[in-house]
């Protein structure tokens, strides 16, 4: 009978019916939940093939779909094939710190469902680069396909970050298609200080030394920088020192929109409320660089025509997290059907097509 059930409760069904009883529960309680029933084979799959207009090339990868899951959610890297089999065109693990961390005092996640925002103040809570190295090996022996992400931070007693991104790059480049160098955490003190110009510098150099065949590299940005900040990142990344730009991170800004109660909590604001932020981030992020640069679109993501303004503001790929705790796996479909219908709409046969034509 329950086989039977199974089959007839499609992957949108299960999480409209678990919802009540997910939101019921601590946030970080109900992400443990998602966990392992992910890891219990019981979230679903997207058998439809990806709509061809919505496969693409970017950094030498050909991505199915530019949809990608955004780093936080599977900090361990335990759920890599589950995630891609809801239909993600690539998944981002981590942050992953050299050694294991617990992170700040619970509770330290907050759902804002008025506003459909999440604050976190997580501060890197994983177990570490051993743990990682291990699961990243095995998922590399599977063979199987799905383009991997793996971003690095570093820990919260290290003094000497440039050491520890060269240590996480030198372990877990191995099994990256590409690195994520996340300075841009409002979580651990001091971390957002590493993007300025001399910092970034010496943990690019420390990389290069430690992991010289290291794959793409890309820093993810705080929406919260100042434009000479923002300017000094991109002429860096343009030297040729960085592959591209993930912009961006969560904010530690509070738009003046926001109802929820919990809006007062401190960490970093994710979820629709970031929406216009962080575009407007990766919009002078792609003016700045004149598209020469790969530029990854997160923040708020909700819809179709919201992965579309991305692109449109500049975005190659497009990376969500919040709106999964809101809306459930189904949005991913649903996310990718719209954005194919806007392209065909405006005459774009590619996603690349469309990148940055909102510049134009
Ligand atoms: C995050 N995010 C994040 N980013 C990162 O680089 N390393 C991390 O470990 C985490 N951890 C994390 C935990 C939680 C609970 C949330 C909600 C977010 C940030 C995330 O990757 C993304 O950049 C932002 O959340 C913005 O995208 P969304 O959530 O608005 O789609």
């Amino acid at each position: 009978m329950w086989a039977k059930l199974r089959r007839k409760t499609t992957r949108m069904d299960s999480f409209r019916l678990a919802r009540p009883l997910l939101h019921r529960l601590q946030p970080e309680t109900a992400h443990d939940l998602t966990l392992w029933a992910l890891k219990a084979g019981l979230a679903g799959r997207d058998a439809r093939k990806d709509d061809p207009r919505l496969a693409t090339s970017v950094l030498g990868l050909k991505v199915p779909n530019p949809l990608g899951l955004a780093a936080g959610f599977d900090k361990n890297a335990e759920v890599i094939g589950p995630m891609l089999d809801l239909g993600f065109g690539f998944v981002e693990v981590g942050s992953v710190t050299p050694l294991p961390q617990l992170g700040n005092p619970r509770p330290r996640i907050f759902r804002l469902p008025e506003d459909r925002g999440v604050i976190n103040r997580l501060g890197f809570n994983n177990q570490g680069l051993v743990a990682a190295a291990d699961r990243l090996r095995i998922w590399r022996e599977t063979g199987r396909p799905g383009i991997l992400g793996v971003n690095l931070g570093k820990n919260k007693a290290q003094e000497d970050a440039a050491a520890d991104y060269a240590e996480g790059a030198r372990r877990l480049g191995p099994y990256a298609d590409y690195l994520t160098i996340n300075v841009s955490s409002p979580n651990t003190p001091g971390l957002r200080a590493l993007q300025q110009r001399e910092e970034l510098e010496a943990i690019l150099a420390a990389i290069r030394e430690a992991a010289p065949g290291h794959p793409p590299l890309l820093l993810k940005i705080a929406p919260d920088l100042s434009p000479e900040d923002l300017e000094a990142v991109c002429e860096v990344a343009l030297a040729g020192k960085l592959d591209g730009l993930i912009a961006g991170n969560t904010t530690i800004s509070r738009p003046e929109t926001l109802r929820s109660p919990l809006k007062g909590e401190a960490g970093g604001l994710s979820g629709r409320p970031l929406f216009d932020l962080s575009t407007e981030v990766l919009r002078q992020a792609y003016r700045l660089t004149g598209g020469r640069l790969t530029l990854i679109g997160t923040g708020g993501i909700t819809s179709g025509a919201d992965a579309y303004a991305k692109i449109r503001a500049g975005a190659s790929l497009v990376q969500l997290y919040s709106a999964l705790v809101y809306e459930g796996p189904g949005l991913i479909r649903r996310i990718k059907d719209e954005l194919a219908a806007l392209l065909e709409r405006d005459g774009f046969a590619s996603v690349a097509e469309a990148v940055g034509t909102e510049n134009a």
